[in-house]
């Protein structure tokens, strides 16, 4: 008998990790790496946040607190959801996490069967597929494509979900693509839901506050209240107040999943860290003109990457509503070699090579279930993304 557990076997070691490895060592080998796999703002926490948490320290609230939040956290959540989402929670159908992604875990810990399906649309965020394993459910991928930027159509969400399918986990604007749905496009998978009441919608709005233009966030069961009993609004202070290591994420929903989730939480972190919560609270109740401050930011650098790669030839990059990633196809480089005489198969190898040949790390786009693509983070600085930009396109230049 093994001595790790089967349940670890179905996870795949994480494919970015090729990656990130190569361009630590070449970065130790004195090349002049550019990183652009960065997911967490480049922004520091804002001061009156830092100040909430050495407060707190002050305060001596440095002790256990109830499994999933305080009830301060609790309060600032019920009037966030209130005021940015028009969606009415009391605070027993609130909890606070470690993280969005203790939440999303939780969530899946204490609802996943053997053969529950979870539908989840590709391109993902890495972590999904391997949550829902780890909670012994099956996920179910359905492919977006490039010509809805990357977004699921109704069909292809009707097309995944069967019997067995237990949740559908939305996450709008995406990781890695940036893409959003507008209220239209939202309404339209909402509508596929209404008729499998049997499907749980778990929305992970992490990216909430961080768009871009006049795009317009919603939220399934804003958009549809018919859902409400059925969804799990999940959230989190890491994006929106590059709060990233303070660990704090939360989410609404009935109150007897919610029960259920602080049942796994009390069996195993017992609760989030209290001066984050403290923290958090400032976050939700303080000063909102931070995130328009950075959205600015994040606008201009957003521009300025999607135009750049456009430039490149062989690239084709869609503009995304929101987040801090662009997700560009590389489909009219396959089969080309590189100036390095890579020929390029597949995306991975691009990614491979462009690190090698130019010094700019990406990660490809196989580790988000969608191919051939890669991904960049544009939280770095303007300088860093202008020069990487410029590398990619001498290296996509050089592609014959
Ligand atoms: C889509 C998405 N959801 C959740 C998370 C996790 O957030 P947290 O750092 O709060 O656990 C991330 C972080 O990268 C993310 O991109």
């Amino acid at each position: 008998m093994s001595f790790l557990s089967a349940t670890l076997a179905r996870v795949k070691p994480s494919p970015t990790i090729a990656v990130s490895t190569m361009a630590a060592e070449l970065k130790a080998a004195g090349r002049d790496v550019i990183g652009l796999g960065a997911g967490e703002p480049d922004f520091d926490t804002p001061q009156n946040i830092k100040d909430a948490g050495i407060a707190a320290i002050g305060a001596g609230k440095t002790k256990y607190t109830a499994p999933d939040g305080i009830p301060e956290l609790k309060a600032a959540i019920v009037a966030k959801f209130k005021r940015d989402n028009g969606l009415d929670y009391s605070a027993a159908q609130v909890s606070v996490g470690t993280g969005g992604k203790q939440i999303l875990y939780n969530a899946l810990m204490a609802t996943m069967n053997p053969g529950d399906e979870v539908v989840i649309p590709a391109p993902y965020w890495v972590s999904y597929p391997d949550m829902v394993l780890l909670a012994g459910g099956t996920p179910v991928i359905a492919a977006a494509s490039s010509q809805t930027g990357y977004k699921l159509t109704p069909d292809q969400l009707e097309a995944a979900i069967t019997p067995k399918t237990k949740w559908f986990i939305f996450n709008s604007p995406s990781n890695p693509t940036g893409a959003g749905y507008s209220r239209d496009e939202l309404r339209a998978l909402t509508d596929v839901l209404m008729r499998h009441p049997h499907v749980w919608v778990m929305t992970d709005d992490m990216y909430e506050h961080l768009t871009y233009g006049d795009f317009e966030f919603c939220t399934p069961a804003q958009v549809e209240p018919g859902l409400y009993e059925r969804t799990l609004t999940c959230n989190g202070v890491s994006k929106a107040y590059a709060m990233t290591g303070w660990r704090i994420g939360y989410a609404a929903g009935p109150q007897h999943l919610i029960a259920a989730m602080r049942k796994i939480q009390s069996q195993s972190t017992s609760n989030p860290c209290s001066i984050s919560q403290w923290a958090a609270v400032e976050a939700l109740n303080g000063s909102q003109e931070f995130i328009a401050r950075n959205n600015a930011v994040f606008k201009r650098r957003r521009d300025l990457v999607v135009d750049m790669l456009n430039e490149a030839p062989g690239l084709d990059c869609p503009v995304p509503e929101g987040a801090f990633y662009v997700y560009p196809s590389i489909a009219d480089c396959i089969g080309k070699t590189s100036a390095g005489g890579v020929r390029i198969t597949d995306d991975e190898v691009f990614a491979t090579a462009l690190l090698e040949e130019s010094g700019v790390a990406v990660v490809f786009g196989a580790a988000f279930g969608l191919s051939p693509n890669f991904r960049v983070s544009y939280a770095t600085s303007d300088a860093a993304l202008k020069e990487a930009c410029t590398r990619i396109q001498a290296f996509c230049a050089g592609l014959s």
